[in-house]
């Protein structure tokens, strides 16, 4: 699967950059707080208006302080997927189980420095794991291999059937570093740059497919 990131479109223009996507798996909208990064981006009320302009299932990656608070408003407004940092939540059990009650997949992220052994437990009750690729907080940073090691791990864990997770990866993939995630075992890739860079995001995407196939 393929995630556009919407953080590297133009946000003058939300509503095109989701729409010259048609042909993405999940439109991922990154929701950044000052605080958890060093970066603002957007919150709940124009992650809305995308959640209004676009039928592709929107993947939420929210790198906020206390989504223990925030993070069921994003799946009470119609989020496919919401995913919070393990670095940030607080009680990630509760969390998971009321982004489900509220109608959404529930997500668990870890930096590059964060192992997810010790969350495996917990995420039994979650549908994703993203597994970051750079430090979060901005776009069209490059791809860190070392995270790949990591993937391995937890494709094991799902191939065993230890764990029924996505297992998502973020940050720096592009046509280059698309096939040693893929390799890995990554189900879902998002790409910011490598797609919105691009002069036709929709070939991006097919060029991104293509190349995780091999
Ligand atoms: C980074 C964000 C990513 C970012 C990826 O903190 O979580 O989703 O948009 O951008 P690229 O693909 O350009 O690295
Ligand atoms: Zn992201």
């Amino acid at each position: 699967m393929i995630a556009p990131s919407i953080l590297a479109a133009d946000f003058a223009r939300l509503a095109e950059a989701a729409q010259s996507v048609k042909d993405a798996d999940w439109l991922h909208v990154d929701v950044m707080d000052g605080h958890f990064v060093p970066n603002l981006t957007i919150g709940l009320p124009v992650v809305k208006a995308i959640l209004n302009s676009t039928a592709i299932p929107v993947d939420c990656h929210l790198m906020i302080e206390d989504p223990d608070r925030w993070a069921v408003g994003y799946a009470e407004a119609g989020a496919y997927n919401v995913t919070v940092h393990a670095e940030a939540a607080a009680d990630p059990v509760k969390l998971a189980n009321d982004l489900r009650a509220a109608g959404a997949k529930a997500g668990l992220s870890v930096k590059p420095g964060t192992p997810f052994e010790p969350y495996v437990e917990l995420l039994r009750h979650y549908d994703t794991l993203l597994v970051m690729s750079v430090e979060p907080g901005f776009g069209g940073q490059e791809f860190m291999p070392e995270v790949l090691d990591k993937v391995r791990r937890a494709r094991r864990l799902v191939d065993s059937g230890e764990l029924r997770v996505v297992v998502e990866i973020d940050g720096g993939i592009n046509a280059d570093t698309i096939e040693q995630a893929a390799e890995a075992g990554v189900d879902c890739f998002v790409a910011g740059s490598a797609v919105y860079g691009a002069n036709d995001p929709g070939r991006a995407i097919e060029a991104l497919r293509d190349r995780a196939r091999r």
